[in-house]
């Protein structure tokens, strides 16, 4: 979900809106903004339609004329269905007080029944309307908002971030709890933000909210912790350029992330290179792991399975790959490194398994995107994937930068605790250099070859990804991007073992994409499928894992790095996802259910 909150001199709504256009990826089930108006009462603007449907609406509301103090959200349905009832902001009895409110409350049917017994009428099935008949209560005893909303939140059990109007003061205060907020000041006003992109046009530095800071949203922006005053925490430099958040000339994010993903490769590794066989491991100030467990969710768990595979090819160091969510209820290896990867950095499964993972005495190595991430701030060690805003909520260009940021602290562990003899390491080192030319010719590849095999492949209504090896990781990541954008089924299996079950599922006509890595095995298998009638398209061949698509005799380029795995064969994979999705008429954008930024367990 998306937070945004304004107080300034100007209409308000507009930005609000503006705002929420920039979070939508963050959940797009329903939206809304409220604003107080002359009489003390807030009003509410709310829409399950997409953010555009309420900017129009938004134009010709009444209250948005003179309201210059406001909230806004964006909701991935948690607690209650997709409704205007359940939208936020959500309101407590009296119309006083709107709360926008991003995470998921514990003991909400105890909480329910005692505002009930007390006389609330609690209109939605969400946690979120419960704040706001809290603080309500918590008014009547205490008319100072910041004072109320402490009170509230330090009874709370669960994870918020939350901002509060008093439509009687047009006073806004933000908080936050396990969920992230930031707050701005700027020439158009004084911000809350649970994303930095969503207000980055209108500031240039901002301030990151800690667990229980309560912060009034008005000039000098007064800070609480603990119940005191206390000064702001350092300013932090908004990096995010009108640039990133835009598409230009592309159709969507997608494929605009897609096309970034050599200049975010080549940005990452001359970041790093340098560094690799000099000091980015011991920088770390941590002992050479003798066991790795990978632990992450979607796509950064594939790209986290990849790094890990490599660290187990190159310096046999086994590693374990766990599902964050699965992480309380699944043994780990005692003394294991923890690689804790998300894009996000802020994924509520991801944060849990952190928890566990200290509390079972592991030391975490943390890949992300977000440098002021609970997870960057909570990790012994911290490496950054600099892939930039990614606004597609299908991860592609952070999947590229995390294998690859990853790699680079592969290489380094290996070559500075001398498992990888010095002059071997500073060939790995430099073969890095051809990897963002392997991923421009991959995408070059993609675009000339997809085109062909798409009809074929929008006919079936299921699809089955095969991989050998390293390979196999990459097929899960194919697989996954075609669920997450068509909607239609996909299975992943090692080549290997289709026969031994899956291979059921294949009859005339079934489209079976390969990461082929040139293997007598993985043609075997391609023989046995297409023997029944499959439709193959391989991606790679001969001898090499570089994107060559067609038939599984496709003549590959010859650049891939091979140690490194088919990491090219990902963009053939992510396009032919989006192609699909594109040509049946889906929003790639915003795949249906799905969110950016998932912040609830
Ligand atoms: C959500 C997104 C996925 C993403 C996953 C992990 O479910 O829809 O695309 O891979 O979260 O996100 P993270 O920010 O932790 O990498």
């Amino acid at each position: 979900c998306g937070i945004v909150a304004c107080s300034g001199e100007s209409p308000v709504a507009p930005l609000l809106v503006e705002a929420l256009e920039r979070l939508e990826y963050r959940g797009y089930d329903s939206a809304g903004i409220a604003v107080p108006a002359v009489d003390g009462h807030v009003e509410a603007l709310r829409s399950i339609e997409r953010v555009d449907d309420l900017g129009r609406r938004a134009a010709g509301w009444a209250p948005a004329v003179s309201a210059t103090t406001g909230l806004g959200h964006t909701r991935w349905a948690t607690h209650g269905e997709v409704s205007v009832v359940n939208a936020h902001p959500h309101r407590d009895c009296s119309g006083r007080v709107a709360v926008v409110h991003n995470g998921v409350l514990e003991d909400v049917t105890e909480l329910r029944r005692a505002l009930t017994d007390a006389g609330h009428m609690i209109v939605s099935h969400t946690d979120s309307e419960l704040i706001a008949h809290l603080i309500e209560e918590a008014m009547s005893e205490d008319t100072d908002l910041a004072g109320a909303v402490e009170r509230v939140v330090g009874g709370l059990r669960g994870s918020w971030a939350l901002v509060v109007l008093d439509a009687r003061t047009d006073e806004l205060v933000a908080t936050c709890h396990g969920s992230p907020l930031v707050v701005a000041e700027g020439p158009e006003g004084v911000f809350a933000a649970s994303d930095i992109g969503a207000i980055a046009p209108w500031v240039e530095w901002y301030h990151v909210l800690d667990d229980g800071d309560v912060v009034r949203l008005r000039a000098g922006l007064p800070w609480h912790r603990g119940g005191v005053p206390v000064a702001p925490p350092p300013a932090v430099a908004c990096s995010v350029g009108v640039a990133d958040l835009s598409l230009g000339l592309y159709p969507d994010f997608m494929a605009k992330e897609i096309e970034q993903q050599p200049d975010v490769a080549e940005r990452l590794i001359t970041t790093w290179s340098g560094s690799i066989l000099h000091g980015l491991w011991p920088s770390f100030s941590l002992p050479v792991p003798r066991h790795v467990t990978v632990v992450g969710c979607g796509t950064s768990l594939n790209a986290g399975r990849v790094v890990a595979d490599l660290l187990a090819r190159l310096g046999s160091i086994p590693f374990a790959a766990v599902e964050a969510s699965e992480l309380t209820s699944t043994a780990t290896v005692p003394g294991s490194l923890a690689l804790v990867l998300s894009q996000s950095g802020e994924t509520a499964d991801v944060l849990t398994a952190l928890d566990v993972l200290h509390g079972r005495g592991h030391a975490v190595v943390a890949l992300t995107n977000n440098p002021h991430s609970a997870l960057a701030r909570r990790a012994e060690a911290v490496m950054m994937c600099h892939a930039g805003p990614e606004i597609g909520v299908a991860a592609t260009k952070t999947f590229v930068a995390q294998v690859l940021g990853g790699t680079c602290v592969v290489l380094s562990l290996l070559g500075c605790s001398g498992a990888v003899e010095q002059q071997r390491a500073q060939r790995l080192v430099r073969d890095l250099d051809r990897v963002p030319d392997a991923l421009a010719q991959a995408i070059g590849a993609s675009r000339r070859t997809i085109p062909q095999v798409l009809e074929g492949l929008t006919k079936a209504s299921g699809y089955v990804f095969l991989g050998r090896g390293p390979g196999r990781i990459y097929a899960d990541e194919g697989a996954l991007k075609l669920k997450e954008l068509t909607y239609r089924w996909a299975e992943s299996h090692a080549a290997g073992e289709l026969k031994h079950g899956p291979l059921a599922l294949v009859e005339h006509g079934t489209p079976v994409i390969v990461v082929d890595d040139g293997s007598a095995r993985m043609h075997a298998t391609i023989a046995e499928v297409s023997a029944r009638g499959a439709e193959i398209t391989s991606i790679g061949g001969h001898g090499t894992s570089v994107p060559a698509l067609g038939s599984p005799l496709a003549v590959a380029l010859d650049t891939t790095v091979d140690w490194l795995g088919p990491l090219a064969s990902v963009v053939a994979l992510q396009i032919i996802a989006r192609e699909l999705a594109v040509a049946l008429g889906r929003d790639v954008d915003k795949p249906r259910n799905l969110a950016k930024s998932v912040t609830v367990e």
